[in-house]
Formats: structure tokens, sequence, C-alpha cells
């Protein structure tokens, strides 16, 4: 949260007070900092400097155009998972040969997509869908690139719901198996195995399970280059953990020293899928208190922002600090809610916050990774706006959601 500092008592980001940002664009309000993302996209590229490789963006931490544009202009590529990032990675400029595809359920509308934008590769998390691509590929005529993706069944050590790398999860193949998977790519002619790939999980402030499945697949590295499968990317997935609360978590440097003298031992590319890290701190969201309530037992905070707006806290229990926009000296123990009908929608429970009232602002802090991104329309409240802010600099980059946007899909029908 470094871009975002207390400067003679008001909230800034770089340059720009947030109650400046507030008053013009309105609330509820995501801000992001360029700067921050920049500084973090670098950390990451000065960390690998020393093999080739390449930053593929995981785009479902935060998929606007502006920040994807912005990520692709410092040379990152993009990790999607649905043929729609795929559409929202192509109009933000990255390229084709600069995309990976993930997930356990692509359709082969989906892989056909993917095949004519000659994606650098699919990370396969099945047989099944091995011979989905495949097929697809026989019909288009066109052979496509596949990496594995090994589940390597390890403890990441994180939420469960965002735990991916143990055999219990739906995600990769199991290292017992891989080798078999490999085979049938490398004798059909439609398939070319490329890479191999894992991912363990997110929000991960060790680096000792990222480093304990590096091994893993290393291993299988060897063992498939026995069989005559050469391959050349070697993909360690995302995952690095940001600071939320009082975190201090390991960094591109840490895993770079453990990880880069296997990688470049095999003599591959180092792909990673990295998504939180980049654009987690980089954001805030604005939010207006709306009214006070005191039922005797609590003091509730409501807020113009809601679980629509940022559900971490409602799905994942989720810590999120909380910022006066104005600095308050005075504190008091709080429950900062929304005006969802669900008690589910929080973004804190007795909280020892500044002393807030009506009309004052406050900022929902580390909100750029899986923000926006996991936003709805519940309730019918239209999606705030999201605006980026460059030393002092400000514009807007996506506008507020209007009501006609809520119908516009029901239209005529
Ligand atoms: N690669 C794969 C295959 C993934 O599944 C993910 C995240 C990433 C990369 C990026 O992970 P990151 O670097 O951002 O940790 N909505 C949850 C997080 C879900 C993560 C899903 N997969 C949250 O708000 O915490």
């Amino acid at each position: 949260m470094e871009e975002f500092q207390y400067r003679g008592g008001a909230l800034f980001c770089e340059e720009v007070p947030l109650a400046d940002l507030a008053e013009r664009y309105g609330t509820p309000l995501y801000v992001y900092s360029e700067k921050s993302i920049q500084d973090r996209f670098r950390a990451l590229d000065e960390a690998y400097a020393s093999i080739p490789h390449l930053i593929c963006y995981a785009m479902k931490a935060n998929d606007n155009l502006s920040i994807v544009r912005l990520l692709a202009g410092l040379g990152a590529g993009a990790d999607i998972v649905s043929g729609g990032e795929l559409f929202r990675a192509r109009q933000a400029g990255v390229p084709g040969s600069r995309i990976i595809f993930a997930g356990v359920g692509k359709t082969r509308a989906e892989i056909a997509q993917a095949i004519d934008e000659d994606v650098l590769l699919f990370n396969v998390e099945s047989p099944a869908e091995l011979e989905a691509i495949a097929a697809v590929g026989k019909e288009k005529g066109r052979t496509a690139r596949i990496a594995v993706r090994v589940n390597p069944d390890v403890d990441p050590q994180t939420h469960p719901y965002i735990s991916t790398g143990l055999k219990k999860n739906k995600f990769g193949i199991g290292a017992d198996h891989v080798l078999e998977v490999y085979r049938r790519a490398r004798d059909e002619a439609f398939l070319e195995p490329v890479g191999i790939q894992m991912h363990i999980g997110s929000q991960l402030v060790h680096v000792q399970p990222i480093v304990d499945a590096v091994g893993r697949v290393a291993d299988l590295v060897q063992r498939l280059r026995d069989e005559g499968v050469a391959l050349r990317y070697f993909d360690v997935g995302g995952g690095l953990g940001i600071r939320y609360r009082d975190e201090a978590p390991e960094g591109p440097s840490e895993l770079a020293e453990r990880v880069l003298p296997t990688i470049r031992d095999l003599g591959v590319t180092l792909l990673c899928e990295p998504g939180r890290f980049i654009v987690g701190n980089a954001g805030a969201l604005v939010t207006r208190v709306v009214y006070r309530k005191d039922n005797g037992a609590k003091t509730f905070v409501i807020v113009d922002a809601a679980m629509n707006d940022l559900i971490r806290p409602s799905l994942y229990d989720a810590h999120h600090e909380i910022w006066s926009v104005e600095w308050r000296d005075e504190r008091e123990i709080v429950d900062v809610v929304g005006p969802i009908c669900e008690s589910g929608d929080f973004f804190a429970h007795d909280r020892s916050l500044p002393v807030s009232g009506s009309g004052d602002l406050l900022a929902i802090m580390s909100a750029g990774a899986y923000g926006f991104a996991m936003a709805s329309t519940y309730n019918a409240r239209p999606r705030p706006s999201e605006v980026l802010v460059t030393g002092c600099q400000h514009r807007l980059i996506r506008r507020r959601e209007t009501y006609q946007d809520l119908i516009r899909a029901e239209e005529g029908l």
C-alpha cells in the first residue's frame, strides 16, 4: 500500500487526495495506483532477469482493459481462464503468442477460439481435455501447443477455497499420470507438448511449498527428457501473497533465489502467472458513510459500498484494512456494513476504526485484486467506477454502470 499515504491529514493515492476523486467520480469508487502496478511488475521482472522468462499476468485478479494494457506495455503476457478473458486480453493488445490458457473446464468453443488466436499454450488439466484439444486441432488442421498442469500434492497453507495443489483439489493431473498424458500428446499429430505447469494456491506468504512443488515438477521434466519429450517452458504458477494486515510475505526475490537454479539447469524458459501480487495492494475501494446505527449491542457504520462491490470479506472472511480518508485520532469499535439484505454483507466486524459519521469517506485497502473482478450487480446495484492515478493525473478507466446497463441484456425480450 506504499502509494496510499496520509499527507497533512488527508489520504492520497500517489499525488491525488482520495477525497477529490470521491467528489469528482462519486462513490463507491475503485482507485488504483499506476506506479504501484509498475513497481510490482518490475520487481518480478528483475527477480527473474537472469533467465529467459515471461510473466503472464493472471487476468482474473483484475481484468480492466487499461490495467491489462498497462501491463502488456511493460512486457507482460496474460494467463486466461475463459473465452471472455481471451477476448479481453486481445482487446487490451496482448498478442496470442503471450497468452496461456488455464482452467479445468475449457469448452470446445473456447478451445477453438484459442487455437484461432494461436495462443502460446494450453495448460491441460485432464486426459479428457487433452482429447478435446486434439480433436479441435484436427478439425482446424492446426497443431496446439500444450503444457500439462501437474498436481504436485503439496499443502500451500492458505485458505481452503484458494488452495489448488492438493490431491483432493479438482486441479491438475497427479504426478503418477503425467507421463502417460505426455506420451499421448507426443504421439498425436495435432498436439505439441512444449511445457509443464503447476499452481498450488493463492495468497501464499511462504515460498517453501512452491519450492517443494518446483522440485517435484523438475523431476518430471527430467524423466520426460529421457523419454524424448523435450519441454521448453516451466510455469511455476502464481500465488505470491501480499500484505493485507500484518503479514510479512516472502516475495519474488526469495522465490527466485530458491527456484532459479533448478530451472536454469533444465535450460527452459520460466513462465509465471501472478495476479494478486501485481495489483492487490495497488487498489482501494473508496466508500462513503451513509448512516451510523447503534442497537445497544453494537455500533454499525453503514457505507455505500457492499458485498456486491467487494465480496472477499463475505466469501473468505478476508481482512481488508479500513482507513479514514480524513485522518482521525479518535477510535471506536464498530462493524462496517453495506446496504445489502444479507448479514454476510460486511467489511469488518468488531474492528477498532477511526470515528466516522454520515458523509465521511473510508478507504477499504488492498482491494486491487479480486475486488472489481468479482463484483456483481446483486440487489440491482450498478457496479462502481474505476479510476487510475498516475502522479497528479487521474483518469476514469471504467464508468459507473447505469440503471439502463442493468437491464440491457433483457431489453426487447
Ligand atoms: N494461476 C492459476 C492457475 C490460478 O488458479 C490463479 C488463481 C492464479 C494463477 C493467480 O493467483 P494469484 O497470483 O492471484 O494468487 N478470489 C480469490 C483468489 C482466487 C485465486 C484463483 N486462482 C481471492 O479473492 O482471494
